[in-house]
């Protein structure tokens, strides 16, 4: 692939960001190089235009933001077919809609479908990397891999694993659950952009031999990552002190089965005692906050505040199909409303932050994704802040980077994102943009 340059205002983070704008690199009038597929060099338009081969193409978005792309850190790909199911907590939610929705990724056809519609959706939303649930069917997780492999994606997926408590068309076996994970790692682990991530569903549907195995596997992979759920729901957290009576907490039956490190991604905690928190921050374990989905199943408001006290890591995620929106941008917005009713300021360069290069760490992927440093791969969108009538006219009255992108995660949502590119690639272009 040839050198390409797109000029135009230009955002990524370079650290964390303070309130001040450290961290921040803005161009109001930037280019992002692209050489191969990756990253080539970032600056003002001047300089780096100058400096490039007259006969580079240069594409000009100069009523755009370019910024890199979003990263998910949890999210169900087969619940593209229960998004937006009425009326039901955590657990009545499982039964009565994802559990019968999950059913029908036995067959091969189908999960392809749905992985090609869920990544179209995806790519549409500006998301470029995803950590995401697959069905307990290793043919979902192929499906899943394939798709994206053919797209250029960088991803991460895994084959759920759950012997107990659900559906027997949906259960495996502590041994069967382990091979078939087993063999995906070594297909699929590494292979490309594509990583594995060991994923019993919750302690609730996996016996302790099934957890004690996953422990096994993932002390013998040590770059393989571990996600489930923990702490979403009051009726769920009961449940999990009835099954495992000799456990003193939700998450040490995570942690006696060796299942805590700092490549495992645990959705919600929204219920979790000091203690846990305590356990989370020593062992660098993260938490997905997955506002859209908390408010949607009514399973709480996190405290994003406290997590910050107790030194724990958390990212942010939309937990489709229980998560309403495949909106990072919309995710955003409820997260801020979340934040504030717990007293927690959530200004939008931390916002945008935790969306790129602040994902990109939970997952220990800073070193390829995240932001527009040299030498990593080129995953970037170009953003519309004028894409509707109101955000056009409120974008006028602002001054600051920070107050448009505060408009983009109140106001945005899919009709923002103009273009998605994944390794220097347009895999995305919205029709009819101005
Ligand atoms: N807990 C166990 N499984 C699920 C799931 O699919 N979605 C959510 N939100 N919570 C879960
Ligand atoms: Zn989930």
């Amino acid at each position: 692939m040839s050198v390409r340059a797109y000029r135009g205002p230009l955002l990524h983070f370079t650290a964390a960001p303070t309130s001040a704008g450290e961290g921040v690199e803005y161009f109001a009038d930037g280019v992002l190089v692209v050489d191969d597929g990756r990253v080539r060099q970032v600056g003002p338009a001047a300089a780096v235009l100058a400096a490039l081969p007259a006969d580079c193409e240069v594409r000009h978005h100069p009523d755009h933001l370019i910024m890199p792309g979003f990263i998910d850190t949890h999210v169900h790909f087969p619940q593209i077919d229960v998004i937006a199911s009425y009326g039901e907590q955590l657990l009545d939610w499982l039964n009565h809609y994802t559990f019968p929705a999950e059913q029908r990724f036995a067959e091969a056809q189908y999960a392809a479908a749905a992985a090609e519609r869920f990544l179209d959706e995806l790519l549409r939303n500006g998301t470029t990397t995803a950590l995401t649930f697959c069905t307990v069917h290793p043919a979902s997780v192929e499906a899943f891999f394939s798709a994206s492999t053919r797209r250029g994606t960088r991803m991460l997926a895994g084959k759920v694993l759950m012997d107990r408590n659900a559906p027997d068309g949906l259960t495996d076996t502590a041994a069967g659950g382990i091979a078939d994970s087993e063999r995906l790692i070594e297909k699929w682990h590494n292979n490309g952009r594509q990583s594995y991530a060991l994923t019993p569903r919750f302690a609730p549907t996996s016996t302790p031999a099934q957890l004690q195995k996953t422990g096994a596997l993932l002390a013998r992979h040590s770059d393989v990552y571990m996600q489930t759920h923990l702490s979403e729901n009051s009726a769920e957290v009961q449940w999990v002190e009835t099954l495992f009576p000799e456990r003193t907490s939700y998450l040490d039956v995570y942690d006696h089965y060796g299942l805590l490190s700092e490549r495992s991604v645990f959705a919600h905690g929204i219920h979790l005692r000091d203690r846990e928190l305590r356990r989370l921050a020593e062992t660098g374990a993260s938490i997905a906050f997955c506002p859209t989905s908390n408010l949607f199943l009514g399973s709480g408001l996190l405290d994003l505040q406290r997590l910050q006290d107790f030194g724990v890591t958390f990212s942010l995620a939309t937990d489709v199909g229980a998560g309403t929106s495949f909106s990072q941008l919309q995710t955003l917005n409820e997260a801020y409303k979340v934040a504030q009713l717990k007293g927690y300021p959530l200004h939008p360069y931390e916002a945008f932050y935790r969306l790129t290069l602040g994902n990109a760490r939970s997952l220990h992927l800073d070193h390829c994704i995240g932001n527009f440093e040299a030498g990593k791969e080129a995953d970037f969108v170009v953003l519309d802040p004028n894409a509707t009538p109101l955000l056009a006219y409120r974008s006028r009255q602002c001054e600051s980077p920070w107050e448009k992108l505060f408009l983009l995660m109140t106001l945005g949502d899919d009709r923002v994102v103009a273009e998605t590119y994944v390794n220097g690639a347009r895999v995305y272009e919205r029709r009819q943009y101005r």
